[in-house]
């Protein structure tokens, strides 16, 4: 049995430890390839009760005095997106705000931790927030911000960050370096041990965004010697639309940092409303204000899915569906004027790979209004595939990529319109 059998799909699936749980989702339409799930997540069906439920019998029926419980629940739906998907032990993560605000927060915390120290290094493949983040910051503050090229041909494979890349740009002068765990274009994986070190010989903090990690890779913070990172949990977390972001800071460093928005929350005794702000010692420290419930519940549900499936199996799944799209891409599309974006090394992915075309926009879009394969396309040229392994089973990645096979091999792409839309 090939690759190009569809009985050889059929087969991963049937010995997926992880099969069962794709009957959680909501999945409104059988015959659709959804492979879009490393932008956003499904939603599992217990959501819908466990929100209801919060609605009805919390909310509704205890109003203010509800918040005797819930004042602290960024804090253990932080523990449980630590335990089930980060590696990281109770009182590092907080379930707050957007990846955006924790950023910016970290990042703030992470200058004012080396006053002396003038400099910030992002690469130029990084996702548009942190980059636009740091040159606000950099205009602000006077801080040099050094982009390193990870774009230009040849300055990188697959955009990937390697210690001996970013050596050359370390100094005593770099107060922090930020880089994504997996690069949100390419889908390359950067090894976060071997930076983090290198980083730390120079006396820097490394941020890490893992918003196209978390739920799809094993990353091992507390192992790993991370300090600082941040992520969402709408992605491969499948929390929801907007649902409240993550961060996490390694307890060695808690003390030594201070975010800029010092709100209520992060206050010492908080409802003592004391005259000055007395950070609170413990993660806590780093919440700004009032979490929103409703998104944490999604996120206690999702994050509960994953922990129930465990994120070595996860791993795994991501790393034998993205070989699985790999060997079709080499078995139907090189020829189809397709190049691959993505290492053939699965430590080196996480769970999407990118396929460059020159015609990527008409066919992202023909793939969705002519196949019924949702995929998703970033400029210029890049057409990204994931396999999101709680919701997606192995054949409905084969058939998303027999009909992109169809679709260009054909031409059939070529007859769809481009109209306007804001997001791919
Ligand atoms: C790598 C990365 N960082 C940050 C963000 C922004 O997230 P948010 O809208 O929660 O601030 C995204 C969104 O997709 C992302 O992919």
């Amino acid at each position: 049995m090939t690759v190009t059998d569809r009985s050889y799909a059929l087969a991963l699936d049937e010995k997926d430890p992880l099969k069962a749980f794709r009957e959680r989702f909501v999945i409104t339409d059988p015959n659709i390839c959804y492979l879009d799930g490393n932008s956003l997540g499904r939603l599992p069906k217990q959501t819908i009760e466990i929100v209801n439920k919060y609605l009805i019998n919390e909310w509704g029926t205890q109003a203010v005095e509800g918040w005797a419980h819930w004042i602290d629940e960024a804090q253990s739906t932080g523990d449980l997106i630590g335990r089930a998907t980060l590696g990281a032990a109770a009182g590092q993560v907080l379930a707050c705000d957007t990846t955006s605000v924790n950023f910016f927060q970290l990042v703030g915390a992470a200058i004012a931790a080396r006053p002396n120290r003038k400099t910030m290094i992002i690469d130029a493949a990084n996702f548009p927030t942190d980059r636009y983040i740091l040159q606000g910051i950099a205009e602000r503050h006077g801080m040099k911000l050094i982009i390193i090229d990870n774009e230009s041909e040849g300055a990188a494979e697959y955009e990937r960050i390697t210690p001996d890349i970013l050596e050359p740009y370390l100094s005593d002068d770099v107060a922090f370096v930020t880089l994504e765990v997996i690069q949100y274009r390419s889908g390359a994986r950067t090894d976060i041990k071997a930076i983090t070190d290198l980083v730390r010989k120079y006396g820097a903090l490394t941020i890490w965004d893992a918003s196209h990690a978390v739920g799809a890779i094993d990353m091992d913070f507390d192992a790993n010697g991370v300090d600082l990172a941040v992520g969402c949990t709408y992605k491969y977390g499948n929390s929801g639309p907007g649902s409240p972001a993550w961060l996490y800071v390694n307890k060695r460093v808690q003390n030594e940092l201070q975010v800029p928005i010092q709100g209520w929350f992060a206050q010492s005794n908080q409802f003592e409303m004391g005259p000055d702000f007395k950070k609170n010692p413990t993660i806590r420290g780093f919440q700004i204000a009032s979490p929103s419930l409703i998104g944490l519940r999604c996120i206690q549900s999702a994050f509960s899915m994953i922990e129930e499936a465990s994120i070595e199996a996860i791993a795994q799944k991501c790393a034998v569906g993205t070989e699985m799209m790999i060997n079709l891409y080499d078995a139907w599309l090189a020829d189809l004027g397709f190049t691959l974006n993505t290492s053939r090394n699965p430590s080196e992915r996480g769970g999407h790979v990118s396929l460059i075309h020159p015609d990527a926009l008409k066919i992202s879009i023909a793939l969705r209004k002519f196949a019924n394969v949702v995929p998703d396309y970033r400029v210029p040229n890049s057409i990204r595939l994931a396999i999101s392994p709680l919701p997606t089973s192995y054949v409905e990645v084969w058939d998303g990529f027999q009909r992109l096979r169809d679709l260009v091999s054909t031409r059939q792409y070529e007859k769809v319109e481009i109209e306007g839309t804001n997001v791919t």
